[in-house]
């Protein structure tokens, strides 16, 4: 087992790869890259470990939260994109592996068309963020971080 209790997995789904440069008055100016290199220093003063995983591809976001479950994963962070409002799969994938995650988004997805008001996720997360920005993952992280105290992790 590689990981300890505070290890957290970001995972990005479909085109957030693009960010800074998709749609930049609804996703922000920032890079994925940035926003990455951000949290990794908010989660070092918070004392977690931080891994880092984007796809484009449905089965390589399953499959990643399938390795989360036998890799040390304490808890997973997910903006899954567009699959947010279509994959059953990948809903099943983080039920199936019983960890706490965060669903964020970086716009306000009930503020959009209608299709984007339906999450697959919001029910089965911890807790859900949207509408503020990169600023989204940094609270998501810290709430992580007082959940994983909370459940008395080391
Ligand atoms: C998104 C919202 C989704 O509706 C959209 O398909 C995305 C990004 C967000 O972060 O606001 O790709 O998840």
């Amino acid at each position: 087992m590689a990981g300890h209790a505070h290890d957290v997995l970001l995972l990005n789904g479909p085109n957030l790869n693009l960010l800074g440069r998709r749609e930049p008055g609804i996703y922000g100016a920032r890079s994925l890259e940035d926003i990455v290199t951000g949290l990794r220093k908010e989660a070092a003063a918070l004392g977690i470990g931080l891994t880092a995983f984007q796809s484009n591809a449905e089965h390589e976001l399953v499959d990643r939260v399938h390795a989360a479950a036998d890799d040390g994963t304490a808890a997973v962070l997910i903006n899954p994109g567009a699959f947010t409002h279509t994959s059953v799969a990948l809903r099943d994938a983080l039920t199936g592996i019983d960890l706490p995650f965060i669903e964020v988004h970086l716009s306000n997805i009930h503020a959009r068309e209608p299709f984007r008001r339906h999450s697959y996720f919001s029910d089965v997360a911890l807790g859900s963020i949207v509408g503020l920005g990169a600023t989204g993952y940094t609270l998501a992280l810290r709430a992580i971080a007082s959940h994983l105290q909370q459940q008395g992790g080391a």
